[in-house]
């Protein structure tokens, strides 16, 4: 395929008070072999030689681990192919002449710092609240491996750790709901014998977290299982549910 001519349509903001629109900006010669971070790169490259500001948007791994990357691309959370992260998304999913829009991941929980660029940090306080287990550090820490653990519980477990924290499912969802990366990130302890210390008060501690930061509630439109770029399935929401009852009845 030949070197592709884009039309991007950004939406850019120079501060969290400041209203933002969005801009249009041409491209040239972006080869399909490009990821779309490095697309970015090439335009902000355009910008500082123009003596413009670059557009500021997250990435680290630029692999699909780190959860960082998050744009909103032609109206999905990640853009247009499933299971995929916006660092790992290919510029032959695009064709020469096409109109990209590009906006940050929009929820009431995570403002807008700059550009793309959001504050995730509820994430952070959610996962502080509840997302941990208790071992012992001292330098006698059992093996897992040494723990019998059915091998079904086993997968799960991992499928659910496979949560890279993106918000993609925030994102997409209409009423902003925090409740599939919540689910992950206690069905990954829920499931194994080392999570149970805290079993009575982890569902509760982080879905009071997360209510405090201003998710909201899940309406079952299963749109957050769609765009996970992770595959994390609603199975997790409803693990979430029990360990959530669960816990009121011990406590
Ligand atoms: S559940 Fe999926 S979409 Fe939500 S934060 Fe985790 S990886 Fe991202
Ligand atoms: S930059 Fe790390 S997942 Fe995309």
């Amino acid at each position: 395929m030949k070197d592709m001519n884009l039309t991007l349509k950004i939406w850019r903001q120079k501060g969290a008070n400041d209203k933002g629109k969005m801009i249009d900006y041409q491209v040239a010669g972006i080869s399909e072999h490009m990821s779309f971070l490095e697309m970015m790169d090439v335009l902000n490259e355009q910008l500082i030689n123009s003596g413009d500001s670059p557009v500021a948007f997250d990435h680290d791994c630029r692999e699909g681990i780190c959860g960082s990357c998050s744009m909103f691309i032609n109206g999905e959370a990640h853009g247009p192919v499933k299971g995929t992260t916006t660092c790992q998304l290919h510029m032959r999913s695009f064709k020469d002449g096409d109109t990209i829009y590009i906006e940050p991941f929009r929820a009431k929980a995570f403002p807008v710092l700059k550009d793309l660029v959001v504050d995730r940090s509820s994430f952070d306080r959610i996962q502080r609240s509840g997302g941990f287990i208790s071992v012992n550090t001292s330098g006698n820490t059992q093996d897992a491996n040494a723990l019998p653990i059915p091998k079904q519980d086993a997968d799960l477990a991992m499928d659910a750790a496979a949560c890279i924290g993106c918000g993609a499912c925030v994102a997409t969802c209409k009423n902003s709901s925090a409740m599939l990366f919540v689910g992950a990130k206690i069905s990954q302890y829920a499931l194994l014998p080392q999570g149970q210390v805290e079993s009575k008060t982890r569902a509760q501690n982080m879905v009071a977290q997360m209510d405090a930061e201003g998710f909201g509630n899940c309406t079952n439109t299963g749109a957050c299982e769609v765009e996970c770029p992770k595959g994390i399935d609603l199975s997790n929401i409803a693990r979430m549910n029990r360990e959530f009852l669960g816990g009121s009845l011990k406590g």
